[in-house]
């Protein structure tokens, strides 16, 4: 499989009228063809904004201070916006993590689905309308040409987030990000959502970038994971190595936080809170929350390194920690 998706040594700021701070530092991670790749992480690790970084939708006040993306080996931050415009859209599209704000209150269904295949597809306003009606019937929304009509806020969550399933596929993208997309869901609409990103992707040979706090469902759906924490990957590699047999011990207290269906053991939560990127602590930033730092982790960043093929890990301390 050929590389589709290659993220280099990405460093995002936020400048402030105070300072500029790090979100994210160094973060590499590639995708090939048709690959289900997650990012896992508590909140506010940095998973959404390395994905809008790729979408070029950073927030107002972010920018990219150094790092490559590069799609197709096409570097996407040094490309004009007309032809990056047109990448995004038909080659690289985002369930974006909340649909409310994602939808435009003031725009039909019908409007917002078929937007991307009159720019892009270059449809006929009428065709477009007809391939949305088959794209909302294709996520599981009956009555798909009267929906057509309706505004984001007649639809339930569920529906809402199918409409969105259905503009971000409308043009067959090579590669779909997901952030969150079942989060807000009750748990039945969340497995068949899932079941339906999973098989669009394999129906049009589609790469997945899966962005979830539920590793459960990164395992059944991706190959191959990174985990973050505070801006940075800590371990990443195929699902089977990472969260079958997780080194870092930021990857182990997540795992152990999941709950385990077969036993009666309570729910761990990882104890302490993530810092702000402004209050980050020197050396590992997971230290303070590390039952095995030692010294060097207070004092040096260590560095993101492979310990077996295709698995790699960010800690001083692997020795001490199995
Ligand atoms: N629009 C914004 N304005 C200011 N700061 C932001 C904005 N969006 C994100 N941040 C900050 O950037 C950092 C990374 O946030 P990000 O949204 O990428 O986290 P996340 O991993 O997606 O979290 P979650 O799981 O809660 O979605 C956090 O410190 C967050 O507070
Ligand atoms: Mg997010």
């Amino acid at each position: 499989m050929s590389k589709l998706l290659t993220v280099k040594n990405l460093c995002i700021s936020a400048k402030s009228d105070k300072e500029t701070v790090d979100i994210i530092s160094d973060v590499s991670f590639s995708l090939k063809k048709g690959e289900m790749f997650a990012i896992v992480g508590e909140s506010g690790s940095g998973k959404s904004i390395t994905a809008l970084s790729i979408m070029g939708l950073l927030p107002k006040n972010f920018y990219i201070s150094s790092g490559r993306i590069e799609f197709n080996g096409k570097d996407l931050i040094d490309i004009s916006t007309k032809e990056r415009r047109n990448i995004i859209g038909s080659k690289i599209s985002m369930i974006f993590q909340d649909p409310l704000t994602a939808l435009n209150p003031l725009l039909t269904i019908g409007f917002q689905v078929s937007e991307n295949l009159i720019t892009h597809g270059k449809m006929k306003k009428k065709d477009a309308l007809e391939e949305s009606a088959k794209l909302l019937e294709k996520v599981g929304i009956t009555n798909s040409r009267e929906r057509l009509s309706s505004y984001p806020h007649q639809l339930s969550g569920g529906m809402r987030q199918r409409v969105m399933i259905a503009s971000a596929i409308s043009m067959s993208p090579e590669l779909l990000i997901a952030d969150e997309p079942t989060t807000a869901l009750d748990v039945t609409v969340q497995a068949s959502i899932m079941r339906l990103i999973k098989k669009l992707c394999k129906d049009n040979d589609s790469s997945l970038m899966l962005i979830s706090h539920n590793l459960s469902l990164v395992k059944n759906t991706c190959s191959s994971v990174a985990v973050m924490y505070s801006g940075s990957i800590q371990e990443s590699g195929l699902c089977e190595d990472v969260l079958t047999n997780p080194l870092h011990p930021y990857t182990k207290m997540l795992i152990s936080c999941l709950p385990k269906m077969d036993s009666s053991e309570k729910l761990i939560s990882i104890s302490g809170t993530p810092p702000a990127p402004s209050e980050r602590p020197n050396g590992c930033s997971f230290n303070p929350r590390c039952p095995n730092a030692t010294d060097i982790c207070r004092k040096k960043t260590p560095e993101l390194k492979e310990v077996k093929k295709g698995h790699f890990v960010k800690c001083f301390n692997l020795e001490g920690n199995q």
